[in-house]
């Protein structure tokens, strides 16, 4: 029989739709209780994350907590004595690989009473998944939420103790916490928050629901952390907010994206990103100061979602077709061979084939270096789910493959007019494919296979292009 349960706090989505309320800066340090420390010893643990980069910094953060206390990290979650599954609500695909991963945990469960399974992230912050998961899914021991994941520790204490299923899932965000544990997921490459939240709320997003109010942290405490990171020798590091173009304004000190990207690219970092920029929020100064500094990568991702006017407005998008082409036009007049790339939604309710055929003509007009397409997927207590839709999933089939088809030829153009150059590749391990190759990004983000020693994982180095694969690209290294 399953333990009793115990809940602690419950989404509430009418409450994950405030902006109201204050929050402050808190920087003490996690304490771990005795009796969780006592349990850990010898004890593994297994992180299993899906979803964006936000996500899997919580990981590392989770990680740090999980460690502090003395767990071990596992190779997979069936050697291992604490699972989380850390989950993604951006689309309903997203969810249902989620509940596959829970069913398949069943029998490991069984067969090891004292394991525990947790789920958190962003699927949880919704009422009516954590009551699915309690009803059908009796193996889980633990779900929390986003805005809890530093309280881990005392969650899991409280589980062991106790012998009872946990729920704590709070609708609001809280104080930005500081001086947070974490393990990085990698020793040469790293993910900064530079905010938390979005307050965009397109219409179709679940986001700034399972996220909560858009939250920045301060400038010094970023800088800080990307400071460290350069000392332990990392040589790329992303900035990440849901829209970082919006970085600073909720501060109201003067901090703003351009001027955080300029003194984070001025420590000398060797690769300097930053992910994602919503086109409303990009201003000029902005392109300035990528333009001006060498270590900032001429890479800018920016999501496009639609290129028709009406579909645009209905997403709450706050930009028009021409606004968009203008900023594009921009920032290529500023920053000469810089690489865009971007994010579209095929058949938003009633989206028209003629409208559909709109972000054809944008993606012809823009030339994307790489896009990521994605068919429209309604979200439970989303404005856009409650709009009746007339277009049959047959046809968004075939307009996403439309799309692609589209997409991939210049795609190909690009990838093509590498042949031949030299750029420079951060080298990230062995092929997944061909192990005895390795592969590595170029500054645009292009992935290149190439041979080399294992030795040179986490350098740059010069490759020279020899073959085009439209998603990958065959090169050699070069010496100079
Ligand atoms: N804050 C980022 C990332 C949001 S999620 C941004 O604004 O770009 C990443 C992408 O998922 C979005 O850009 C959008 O293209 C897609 N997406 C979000 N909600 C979706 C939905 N309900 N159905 C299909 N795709 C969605
Ligand atoms: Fe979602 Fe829009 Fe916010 Fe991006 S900007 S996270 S698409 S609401
Ligand atoms: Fe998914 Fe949450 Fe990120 S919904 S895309 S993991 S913010």
């Amino acid at each position: 029989m399953a333990n009793k349960c115990e809940f602690l706090s419950l989404p509430d989505n009418n409450l994950e739709r405030n902006r109201i309320i204050s929050f402050s800066f808190n920087y003490d340090e996690i304490i771990i209780p005795e009796a969780l420390k006592k349990f850990a010893k010898g004890k593994k643990y297994y992180i299993h994350t899906y979803g964006c980069q936000a996500n899997y910094r919580d990981e590392e953060v989770m990680s740090g907590i999980l460690e502090k206390a003395g767990f071990i990290k596992a190779d997979s979650e069936i050697t291992s004595d604490v699972i989380i599954l850390n989950t993604c609500a951006v689309r309903e695909n997203a969810e249902d690989k989620v509940f596959g991963k829970i069913g398949e945990l069943k029998s490991y469960k069984q067969a090891n009473k004292n394991v525990i399974i947790a789920v958190s992230g962003c699927m949880v912050q919704q009422k009516h998944i954590i009551e699915r998961i309690l009803d059908k899914y009796k193996h889980v021991d633990l779900i929390f939420g986003t805005h809890n994941i530093t309280d881990l520790a005392s969650m899991l204490n409280e589980v062991i103790l106790k012998h009872v299923r946990l729920v704590d899932v709070k609708s609001l965000p809280g104080d930005i916490k500081e001086n947070l544990p974490s393990v990085r997921l990698s020793s040469f490459k790293a993910f900064v928050n530079i905010s938390y939240g979005c307050d965009k709320f397109c219409t179709y997003c679940i986001v700034p629901y399972t996220r909560g109010k858009e939250r920045s942290r301060k400038m010094n405490d970023i800088i800080n952390e990307c400071k460290e990171l350069k000392d332990l020798g990392y040589q790329e590091v992303t900035l990440l907010g849901q829209n970082v173009n919006a970085y600073g304004k909720d501060l109201k000190d003067g901090s703003s994206f351009a001027k955080l990207l300029d003194e984070v690219a001025k420590l000398g970092i060797p690769r300097v990103r930053f992910l994602t920029s919503h086109p409303w929020d990009f201003k000029e100064d902005m392109i300035d100061v990528i333009a001006k500094h060498n270590n900032i990568m001429k890479y800018i991702h920016l999501p496009v979602q639609s290129g028709s006017d009406e579909i645009l407005h209905l997403m709450g998008r706050r930009y028009t077709v021409a606004q968009y082409k203008n900023l594009v036009d921009l920032i290529k007049t500023k920053i000469p061979n810089v690489a865009i790339s971007t994010d579209i939604i095929v058949g938003f309710p009633n989206e028209s084939y003629e409208q559909f055929l709109e972000t054809v003509e944008m993606v012809k007009y823009v030339k994307y270096d790489s896009a990521f397409t994605f068919i429209y997927s309604p979200r439970n207590g989303t404005p856009a789910a409650k709009i009746k839709d007339n277009v049959s999933p047959k046809e968004k089939s075939l307009r996403f493959r439309e799309l692609v088809k589209e997409l991939e030829k210049t795609i190909k153009i690009s990838s093509d007019s590498m042949v031949g150059e030299t750029f420079d590749v951060l080298v990230e391990g062995p092929s997944e494919k061909d192990p005895s190759m390795l592969s590595g990004y170029t500054e645009k983000n292009k992935l290149v296979h190439f041979k080399g020693d294992i030795s040179l994982v986490g350098k740059i180095i010069k490759v020279k292009i020899n073959e085009s694969h439209l998603y990958s690209l065959i090169g050699e290294i070069v010496n100079e």
